[in-house]
């Protein structure tokens, strides 16, 4: 177990595989362009996540039973910044559970995994959620475009 708060705690998805259809979910409709993949290309992409000491891998939070949150860590978010990594990314609360720190949970477990790895550095874009890192101590790097051409942040945080 990663972190445990109140009656949460964040687990490696690779400890929980069988949530990978309910954030596949998740992640598929909040991001994915549904008419160029499916849920299924989802989910099998998630099977791809089930590391514990090696890039790709997924956390989970739980409450009870229940899957509550996820977040990712890969080896790039951004084309033209290879030479970035590791990346933050697919974070993700649904609705019902918002508010109530589960994404501060995630974030905070993901840098210990990282900093856990020998990464110094950890880093994210967000073109909606800048305020939401800046207010976890994400310090700003660069604006730059996204792979659609859409203005991006890269935010950087010091893992140890
Ligand atoms: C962003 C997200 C993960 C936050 O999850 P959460 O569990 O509600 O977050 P926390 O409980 O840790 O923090 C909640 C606080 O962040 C604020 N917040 C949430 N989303 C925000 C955003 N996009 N920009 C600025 N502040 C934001 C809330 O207003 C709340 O503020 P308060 O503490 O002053 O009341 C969740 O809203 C979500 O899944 N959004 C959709 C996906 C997304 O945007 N992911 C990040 C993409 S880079």
């Amino acid at each position: 177990m990663l972190a445990v708060k109140n009656m949460m705690c964040v687990k490696f998805l690779a400890e929980k595989p069988h949530f990978i259809p309910i954030i596949a979910k998740w992640v598929y409709e909040e991001w994915y362009d549904q008419e160029i993949r499916t849920l299924s290309d989802v989910i099998n992409y998630y099977s791809h996540f089930l590391n514990t000491d090696k890039i790709p891998l997924s956390l989970v939070a739980i409450d009870g039973h229940k899957p509550i949150g996820t977040i990712c860590l890969w080896e790039n978010d951004l084309n033209s910044h290879k030479y970035l990594r590791p990346w933050l990314s697919a974070l993700f609360v649904p609705k019902e559970y918002r508010n109530r720190g589960v994404g501060r949970l995630l974030t905070n477990s993901l840098i210990s995994v990282c900093a856990g790895l020998g990464y110094k550095n950890l880093y994210l874009r967000t073109e909606t959620a800048s305020a939401y890192y800046a207010k976890l101590g994400w310090d700003f790097l660069e604006e730059t475009v996204n792979d659609k051409g859409e203005k991006t942040l890269i935010l950087k945080k010091k893992t140890m």
